[in-house]
């Protein structure tokens, strides 16, 4: 049996990177018409009326406006629990609330309790595909692809490299790391939605033979991701540079390995030069902004000018529980208050795209979710545009669509998330 519905209701999305006036497109009438899990036309209702069934029952929601499911690039699922977590820059709040955490998803049992949690919220949030840290357990990487499988998401994770400056029982070994990576990227690979990123912590916690190792893993799994931090804190940096002083700086300890590809995705990267964000540009990879980790951690203003001068692709995560929250709306509005303080108007539709079709381009994924076009993968949310009452107000006052986005990324939160729909289904 065919699986055919029809939403009527106000519908965005964008088609490329957006400018004032191409890249996107916006509905005041819209009709979307979804058939097994899949997009089967969009477009105004006047129009897409034309080619529905005659026995199609529409749904009409004028209030309501349809986007895609947010794709974010950057997020913790072990961390949601510790999220919050009082004082300190990266260094010192790693060793003191994240490993001691993370410990316990060694446990399968425990790491399936709290995946079930986290993608219960990520889906609360409207976020419908996620690069996400698991642990350095497998583990805790199985319990994660496990909940996703089960749910039919698509999601990228993979088992954090780790072989030092971290307590012994989180730390694997070069070679169990490659053993144990490949062994889950063998197990996962072609189930669902599922995608692997061969995940290094960060430069700190893996030696040269660790870095070697991830390299080969890339270059052996033309499918695989790699997914990792990069220049967020001035300790960590100044850090790098002790630990790998033959190297010419924080994003060459990973191009030295053969890590920085166009299927690279690397968090933060607030403190880049610009020779390192044109080998960024040049390897097709991206940088995964998380304005409220920066703004919670102290790490420092995103030079997010720079970066798009410069033709690197920006995309957006919460970085929980670094970040303070899984809402991709808020994480927008702390985007546009970053740039307020960096000197740099953050537009709209600017930081919409990069918190939905930039994070779907940065993973290859573009050709399918990320933006609503006819045959892609209906993963989308829809808002609620008075979910209180102060939205309600503003919105009397919004005239324009990057007005009621914009107030959205301000005002909105998990409530503003009317209904989340993975490959057409309504999951909330
Ligand atoms: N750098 C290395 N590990 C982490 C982490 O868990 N969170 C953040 N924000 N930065 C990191
Ligand atoms: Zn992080």
């Amino acid at each position: 049996m065919s699986q055919s519905w029809a939403l009527r209701c106000q519908i965005l999305s964008c088609t490329s990177q957006p400018t004032d006036d191409s890249g996107w497109f916006y509905h005041s009438d819209g009709l979307i018409w979804v058939v097994d899990g899949l997009i089967k036309r969009v477009g105004s209702y006047s129009d897409v009326k034309n080619y529905l069934p005659s026995d199609i029952r529409i749904k009409h929601k004028p209030e309501y406006l349809l986007i895609p499911g947010f794709v974010d690039t950057h997020v913790h699922y072990p961390q949601l629990e510790m999220i919050g977590a009082y004082g300190t820059q990266l260094l010192d709040w790693l060793n003191r609330y994240t490993f001691p955490v993370e410990l316990k998803y060694r446990d399968y049992e425990y790491a399936s309790k709290q995946a079930v949690q986290f993608l219960d919220q990520l889906l609360a949030n409207g976020t419908t595909t996620a690069l996400v840290f698991a642990t350095s357990s497998v583990n805790s990487v199985d319990a994660f692809f496990a909940e996703s499988l089960r749910r039919n998401l698509r999601m990228i994770s993979g088992k954090i490299l780790m072989d030092r400056h971290a307590p012994d029982a989180l730390c694997d070994t070069a070679q169990s790391a490659y053993d144990d990576s490949t062994a889950l990227i063998e197990k996962w690979r072609g189930q669902g939605r599922l995608g692997y990123a061969v995940t290094p912590r960060f430069a700190p916690t893996s030696t040269d033979a660790q870095l070697d190792v991830a390299g080969a893993l890339i270059k052996e799994n033309g499918d695989a991701y790699l997914h990792t931090h990069l220049s967020e804190n001035v300790d960590e940096i100044a850090w790098v540079g002790e630990l790998f002083p033959e190297q010419q700086g924080y994003l060459d300890t990973y191009d030295h390995f053969g890590l920085v590809t166009d299927r690279s995705v690397f968090a933060h990267g607030i403190h880049l030069s610009d020779a390192e964000m044109q080998r960024l540009h040049n390897c097709g990879s991206a940088i995964c902004h998380c304005p409220s980790s920066n703004l919670f951690l102290g790490s420092g203003l995103f030079p997010l000018k720079r970066l798009q001068q410069m033709g690197v692709n920006v995309t957006m995560g919460t970085d929980v529980g670094g970040g303070t929250s899984l809402s991709m709306l808020s994480t927008q509005g702390d985007a546009y208050k970053i740039q307020q303080m960096a000197g740099h108007l953050l537009k709209p539709l600017e930081a919409f795209y990069m918190a939905t079709l930039a994070g779907a381009k940065a993973l290859g994924l573009d050709d399918r979710i990320g933006a609503l076009v006819e045959g892609y993968e209906a993963d989308m949310v829809l808002l609620d545009l008075a979910s209180t009452p102060v939205i309600e107000e503003r919105m009397k006052r919004a005239d324009k669509i990057e007005d009621v986005l914009f107030a959205l990324s301000i005002l909105g939160d998990d409530r503003s998330i009317a209904q989340t729909y993975v490959m057409g289904e309504s999951v909330l």
